[in-house]
C-alpha cells in the first residue's frame, strides 16, 4: 500500500485502538518536525517553517536529532545484548526512521517484544505497516502524560509481563510535557509500575545554564523557536530538573551525560559543541 493511503486511512484506523484523528496540516507537529530534523520525509511545509527558523540561527541542530536516534539505538543493543531485556515500551516513539527500537532489539533476538506508543496521526498510520511487519511489534495511540491509561492499555497488557523486567523509552517527550502537567509526578507512575530489574531510558533538551553561556543561549533560543510555532513545546531544563525525571532510580555508568559521551565508541577527540550540550541523556536500573 502506498504511503498516501496508508495516511488516509489513518483516520479510520479502529483497530488496537488507533487514532480516529485526522492529519491537521495547519499545525506543525512535534514528530512531524523531529522527522525533517532527522530528514525524513513525513513532515509538512509548517513543520518544515519551523525546522528553518531553527536552522537560520543554528545550523548544527540537526545534528541534536541525529545523536538522539543514535543513542536510543546504542541503548536498545546494550539492553538487548547486556542486560537480556526482551520487552521494550517505546513511549513517544516517533515516525519510523532508518533504525526503530524493533529493528535494533529483534536482529539480536527475534523474540523481542516492542510496544510503540504515540498520539500522532501520522504515527498511527506508519502503525499499521508496523504492526504487519510482524506480531511482536505493537503500537498503541495514547497520551504519554496519562501514564494510568498508557500502563492499563490492553495492548500494553497482552504483550508485556509486568512480572518480568523491561525497558521504558522516553527518548525526547518529556521535554514536550509542561512543568504545569508535573512531569516528574508523571514518571513516578510509570517508574512504581516497573517491576524490579527494569530500565529506563530518558533523553532531554538540557539548559546548561549561565555556566556556559555559548549553550545557554543555544537552549534559549531553541525553546523560544518552538514556543512561538504552533507546535508549542520543547522545554530546556536544568541538569537537576532532568535527574528528578529518573525518580531516584540509580543511574547506570556514565549516569547523566551528553549523548557522545555515553557508551562511546572511541575516545572524544575534541571540545563538546555547543549543540551536544543541550541535550542530556540516561539509563537507570530499577533495583
Ligand atoms: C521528538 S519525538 C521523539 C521520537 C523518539 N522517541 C526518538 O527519541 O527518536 C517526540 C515524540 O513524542 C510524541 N509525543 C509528544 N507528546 C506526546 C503525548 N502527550 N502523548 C504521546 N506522544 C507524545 C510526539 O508525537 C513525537 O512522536
Amino acid at each position: 500500500m502506498s504511503w498516501d493511503a496508508l495516511k488516509s486511512q489513518a483516520s479510520e484506523t479502529t483497530e488496537a485502538g488507533l487514532s480516529s484523528a485526522r492529519v491537521d496540516t495547519t499545525t506543525a507537529s512535534v514528530a512531524r518536525v523531529y522527522d525533517r530534523f532527522l530528514s525524513g520525509k513525513d513532515n509538512y511545509e509548517v513543520d518544515r517553517a519551523v525546522y528553518e527558523q531553527v536552522l537560520q540561527i543554528a545550523p548544527q541542530a540537526p545534528q541534536i536529532a541525529r545523536d538522539n536516534r543514535a543513542w536510543l539505538i546504542r541503548v536498545v543493543r546494550f539492553l538487548t545484548n547486556n542486560a537480556g531485556i526482551n520487552q521494550f515500551l517505546d513511549c513517544g516513539a516517533g515516525l519510523p526512521t532508518a533504525e526503530n527500537t524493533h529493528e535494533a532489539a529483534q536482529r539480536l533476538n527475534r523474540e523481542a517484544r516492542v510496544i510503540y506508543m504515540d498520539n500522532d496521526p501520522v504515527v498511527a498510520a506508519h502503525g499499521r505497516a508496523l504492526l504487519e511487519e510482524n506480531d511482536r511489534t505493537h503500537l498503541v495511540m495514547g497520551d504519554l502524560t496519562k501514564p494510568d491509561e498508557i500502563l492499563s492499555n490492553p495492548t500494553v497488557r497482552k504483550h508485556l509481563d509486568f512480572d518480568q523486567p523491561l525497558a521504558l523509552m522516553h527518548c525526547a517527550t518529556m521535554h514536550h510535557v509542561p512543568d504545569s502537567d508535573g512531569p516528574r509526578d508523571i514518571m513516578k507512575t510509570y517508574v512504581d509500575a516497573l517491576p524490579s530489574g527494569s530500565y529506563l531510558a530518558l533523553t532531554h533538551f538540557h539548559d546548561p545554564g549561565e555556566a556556559d553561556p555559548e549553550g545557554h543561549e543555544l537552549a534559549r533560543f531553541i525553546e523560544g523557536v518552538f514556543a512561538n510555532s504552533s507546535m508549542g513545546s520543547g522545554f530546556f531544563r536544568s541538569r537537576e530538573e532532568i535527574e528528578s525525571l529518573f525518580c531516584g532510580l540509580p543511574l547506570v555508568e556514565p549516569g547523566l551525560t551528553n549523548l557522545n559521551d555515553w557508551w562511546p565508541d572511541g575516545p572524544r577527540l575534541g571540545d563538546v559543541p555547543p549543540v551536544d550540550r543541550v541535550l542530556l541523556g540516561a539509563l537507570a536500573r530499577k533495583p
